[in-house]
């Protein structure tokens, strides 16, 4: 069974045929709501909106541990992270889907392992060469060509704190840095995913230009971010739909 996270602009799933919610408790606290498990497309599926129902957590306040443990004990069998971002290449245009295959992690404070050390369990490391799963990302780029979307084979995410956006010099210098796009939520997310080993893949929507790029340059736009993401979010929607029933 799949899990769907959904971040911004998709806090509930329409074509979702709900069968029944639960209110999970975790070692490490509550998720940030209630589980859904559903179909979409025939297919069973688990949906959690990352910032809560009424979208009322903020990136930094999210209980990522709650929320991958909770899926995890619900035998969801892969991860799929919906998630709003900020275009920092040229080509990745407001309503741009993007499939990312890299990150950098530049959070801090956050709780990002479930390996805390204490006792005597032993060190343990998780290898992150290659963050998101492979398998994972190519069911979706084949979805993708299924139902005729376009989406973007790869791009580097970095991961900020926010929950302000960044400054036009914060984003010169993670494009020097290597990244593509830049949003709030990818981390720890995808490391805990991978410490409990469900495979762990991204559709990044891109909802406008990075801080100074493109019609960004003198400010971000929150209304036009609304309008792009309702058509976009119309799209992953197809898409996860597509990627259930493959
Ligand atoms: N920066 C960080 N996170 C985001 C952005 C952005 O420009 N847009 C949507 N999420």
């Amino acid at each position: 069974m799949l899990a769907i996270i959904g971040g911004s602009g998709l806090t509930r799933l329409s074509s979702l045929e709900i069968v029944r919610r639960e209110v999970v408790r975790t070692p490490y606290g509550e998720p940030s709501g209630a589980l859904i498990f559903g179909e979409l497309a025939n297919k069973p599926v688990v949906f959690l909106p990352r910032h809560g129902y009424g979208h009322t957590i903020p990136p930094h306040q999210v209980n990522y541990r709650a929320n991958i443990w909770a899926l995890k004990q619900a035998k969801a069998t892969g991860i799929v992270s919906v998630a709003s971002v900020g275009g920092i290449r040229t080509e990745f245009k407001p309503g741009t889907l993007v499939i990312p295959d890299q990150i950098i992690d530049y959070t801090w404070g956050r709780v990002g392992t479930f390996f805390e050390g204490g006792g005597d369990q032993p060190v343990q490391h998780i290898d992150f060469t290659h963050p998101y799963d492979r398998a994972l990302r190519e069911r979706i780029l084949i979805a993708a060509k299924a139902c005729q979307q376009t989406v973007f084979d790869g791009g580097v995410y970095a991961t900020t704190q926010g929950p302000r956006l960044e400054t036009a010099a914060e984003i010169t210098r993670l494009e020097r840095d290597g990244a593509d796009l830049v949003g709030m939520t990818g981390m720890p997310e995808a490391a805990l995913a991978r410490e409990l080993g469900l495979p762990y893949a991204a559709i990044n929507v891109i909802a406008n230009y990075a801080a100074g790029r493109g019609d960004s340059e003198q400010r971000i736009e929150f209304e036009q971010i609304e309008v792009v993401l309702q058509e976009a979010m119309a799209r992953v929607r197809q898409l996860l739909g597509r990627i259930c029933q493959d």
